[in-house]
């Protein structure tokens, strides 16, 4: 064992076992860190000493940084919402400095997007519990960016006007329990926002002359492409090749893809629906490319301009912006991503029954061998998780998008949070026995009706 794979095991046990501490110490830092005390297994904080605390504070400062960016960095991209798509006008609305009508409180929920209730003093709680906040009045949208209220939306502003605005990764990653009034409670890290429209965000802005530039068509023609996306998804491929449908020249599918959850990602190897690199690669593809922060990224696999003709010829493969906002921010971004864990269901969201012989059905040597790639209780492959259209029955659009022309095993771990807009990266399964009833007749598993049943419940309990 070199002192590297001792210090990752070490830092394994310390995310697994500790996953409470952890909670804890999101929660209350202070108070949790004073806690660093033995426990009954003895493995993680044997008093932690010397090197042992020393990573233990290590891994609690990494989470705490990771967190700050996943929720609230920006990375310099309001350059691009902001200043150049114009997008802060168009929110604040001719009333508030802006242009139009404006973007109101109530069609930014039902736009998907959510308010952090932390953010709220009390007396505008109050004020939103008495009915008396004008839901329809742009202005108050305005009021909850100042406040930092609006998960994954940064607004800017000079004496009190809003001047830009940025997006954060928790735009996407990150939803809200509810708990205050629909569309406004508690944030949940890494839960997939399958209620965002993205699309219709976007094609919100005045100014979408850059896209259209990009993709060589027309500012009506970007339009079409984004409102066809619909909640839930979001098209990161559309930069790189510019395929906007899966059925040219139709055009009745949108080639978007599902957003996926960011928690329960420690232990797999491949990342996206269709295996484009590790969690950090994706990161810093991210922050880069699609959210237009400022920093660097590099890969050459983007030079290929017969499947990456937009890539190519804009040299997405070798981005270097300065100042650097991004870089710097990764390892602690990636740690924090790893150590949100997949939420467990309630037990009386399935049939515990059921699920049990839904268990058996599933494993490697059960009738429907699902564990023979989605392997728990990572539930992908541990080494390369990738497979050919051919080998899970379906189309190649989506995997010819991507270097490796497969799709990534999905783990499954979670897969209650994110059941709205379907199954499978497309969402084409719009329920769980509707995937169940794909792999019975492509694998000719000769699944009984009970059976199926009994693998659904299985699936809700992970
Ligand atoms: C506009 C919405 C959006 C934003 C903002 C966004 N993502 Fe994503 N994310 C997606 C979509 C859609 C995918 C699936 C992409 C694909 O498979 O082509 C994805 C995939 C991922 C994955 C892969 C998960 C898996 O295992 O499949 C990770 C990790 C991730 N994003 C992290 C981030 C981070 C970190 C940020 C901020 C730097 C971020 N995302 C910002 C929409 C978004
Ligand atoms: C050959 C490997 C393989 C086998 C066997 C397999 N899967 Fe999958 N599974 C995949 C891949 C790859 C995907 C991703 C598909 C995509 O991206 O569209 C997937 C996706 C899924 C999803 C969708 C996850 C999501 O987030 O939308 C579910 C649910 C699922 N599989 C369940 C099962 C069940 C149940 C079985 C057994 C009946 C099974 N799988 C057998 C490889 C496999």
């Amino acid at each position: 064992m070199t002192a590297g794979i001792r210090l990752r095991s070490l830092l394994s046990c310390i995310l697994v076992i500790g996953s409470f501490v952890i909670v804890t110490v999101l929660q209350q830092p202070e108070k949790a860190r004073a806690q660093t005390q033995p426990n009954s297994d003895g493995l993680i904080r044997p008093l932690a000493k010397g090197l042992d605390q020393a990573i233990v504070e290590s891994a609690v400062q990494s989470i705490e940084k990771g967190r700050e960016t996943f929720r609230y960095d920006t990375f310099g991209d309001e350059a691009f919402w902001g200043d150049t798509l114009n997008l802060d006008a168009t929110i604040a609305g001719a009333a508030n400095g802006g242009i139009g009508p404006g973007l109101s409180p109530r069609t930014a929920l039902n736009l998907g997007l959510k308010v952090d209730v932390s953010a709220l003093p009390a007396a505008l709680q109050d004020q939103l519990l008495a009915g008396s906040v004008n839901l329809g009045d742009p202005a108050v949208t305005v009021a909850l960016l100042q406040l930092n209220a609006v998960v994954g939306v940064k607004g800017f502003f000079s004496s009190g006007v809003l001047t830009s605005v940025g997006i954060q990764c928790a735009l996407c990653h990150s939803t809200v329990n509810d708990s205050f009034a629909p569309g406004i409670g508690s944030r949940l890290d890494g839960w997939a926002n399958r209620d965002l429209n993205v699309g219709a965000i976007m094609a919100f802005a005045p100014d979408l002359s850059a896209f259209a530039t990009l993709l060589g068509t027309t500012q009506d023609g970007v339009r079409q492409v984004l409102n066809s996306w619909g909640p839930g998804k979001f098209d990161a491929e559309l930069v790189l090749d510019g395929k906007a449908f899966q059925d040219p020249p139709a055009n009745t599918k949108s080639a978007a893809t599902l957003i996926p959850p960011a928690f329960g990602l420690a232990g797999v190897n491949l990342h996206t629906w269709t295996g484009w690199g590790s969690v950090t690669h994706w990161n810093a593809f991210v922050s880069n490319l699609e959210m237009h922060g400022k920093g660097t990224f590099f890969d050459p696999r983007l030079d290929n301009a017969a499947q990456f003709p937009i890539a190519a010829a804009n040299g997405f493969g070798n981005v270097r912006t300065t100042p650097d906002l991004i870089t710097r921010k990764l390892a602690d971004l990636h740690f924090y991503q790893l150590a949100i864990p997949a939420p467990a269901p309630s037990n009386a969201s399935f049939s515990a029954a059921s699920a049990a012989r839904g268990r058996k059905l599933f494993a490697a040597d059960g009738k429907a061998a699902c564990a023979t790639c989605h392997v728990p209780p990572l539930f992908t492959e541990p080494g390369w998780n990738m497979h050919t259209p051919a080998e899970i029955g379906i189309d190649s659009f989506q995997a010819d998008r991507a270097p490796d022309h497969r799709y990534r095993t999905s783990p499954l771990k979670g897969l209650w949070t994110h059941t709205k807009g379907g199954f499978y990266h497309d969402g084409r399964f719009a329920t769980l026995l509707d995937v169940v009833n794909h792999y019975n007749a492509v694998k000719t598993l000769g699944l009984t009706e009970a059976e199926k049943q009994d693998l659904v419940e299985y699936l809700k309990s992970l």
